[in-house]
């Protein structure tokens, strides 16, 4: 086997996080990308490194004898340069691998933080680097994450008429660390959560695990955004791959005493 180790940018995030452990579960070497230093107590079996993609610091250290890079990190503001630097830094230590985690309906849906992402992939696919791409939809955390924000708020507001096809982000882990570990595969087929669900539902949901009685706005959002994200645009109902429900979710989050 291949003892380099493999690195994970974003490897502290919520997909970060996940792909490490998995990577961890199976015996493969790993490295762990953050603009933080490690924390004194953390003793896991993996390699850190302190670099800050914004401006490219202690980045050619990150990479030197890594084997793949999946590239979980991301920042609302700058995903494109951080990515072009991270590539350019790559072909220039020769990473065999590069393995990004990109969203479903990016090219559906004018955010701009998608529209970043649309130009992620393609400077990795024209980087002339061997990569692996998925799009996945939104993770469970994502969703209840916008709900929970809200809750010392007299009511939830949410989106009218915007489904969603929320997905486990350990399910998106280990189809990361699968594709980390074989041929470099282009773009991928999609991977979707078990079921499409109008995001009102979801907050419903979300409020009721944590035990806390809220009412729900429904608010109409005007703009093309939300006209999109309405016709469907987060969803991939033909790639429904995921198995793990939002209420799934939400029961393991409770039995681990988090609301
Ligand atoms: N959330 C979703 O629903 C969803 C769905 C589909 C795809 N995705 C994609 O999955 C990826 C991970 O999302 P996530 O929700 O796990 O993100 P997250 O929890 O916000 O984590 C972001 C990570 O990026 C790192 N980071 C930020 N700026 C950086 C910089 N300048 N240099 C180096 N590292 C930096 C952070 O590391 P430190 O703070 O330790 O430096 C952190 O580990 C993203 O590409 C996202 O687009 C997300």
């Amino acid at each position: 086997m291949d003892s380099r180790p493999i690195l994970v940018t974003g490897g502290t995030g919520t997909l970060g996080r996940a792909v490490v452990a998995r990577f961890l579960a199976d015996g493969v070497p790993v490295r762990v990308m953050s603009r933080r230093a490690r924390r004194a107590e953390d003793d896991r079996p993996y390699e850190w490194a302190v670099c800050d993609l914004a401006d490219g610091t202690g980045l050619d250290d990150a990479l030197a004898d890594v084997r793949a890079v999946v590239h979980c990190a991301t920042n609302s503001r700058n995903d494109v340069a951080t990515t072009r630097r991270l590539v350019e830094a790559a072909r220039r230590s020769g990473v065999p691998h590069v393995v990004y985690i990109s969203i479903v309906g990016i090219d559906r849906v004018p955010l701009p933080y998608y529209r970043a992402k649309l130009e992620a992939e393609r400077i990795i696919r024209e980087s002339g680097l061997p990569c692996s791409i998925l799009r996945t939809t939104q993770f469970h955390d994502l969703v209840a994450t916008v709900v929970r924000v809200q809750r010392r708020l007299p009511v939830v507001l949410t989106p009218r008429g915007v489904r969603c096809q929320p997905i486990e982000v350990t399910e998106v882990a280990d189809r990361l660390v699968e594709l980390a570990q074989g041929a470099p595969a282009g773009r991928v087929a999609d991977m979707a959560g078990p079921e499409v669900r109008d995001f009102r539902d979801l907050a419903e949901a979300t409020l009721r695990a944590a035990g806390l009685r809220r009412r729900v706005v429904s608010v109409a959002l005007p703009g093309k955004i939300f006209r999109k994200m309405r016709a469907g645009g987060l969803l991939a109902p033909d790639r429904t791959v995921g198995t793990r429900t939002f209420e799934e979710y939400l029961a393991a989050r409770a039995r681990a005493g988090r609301s």
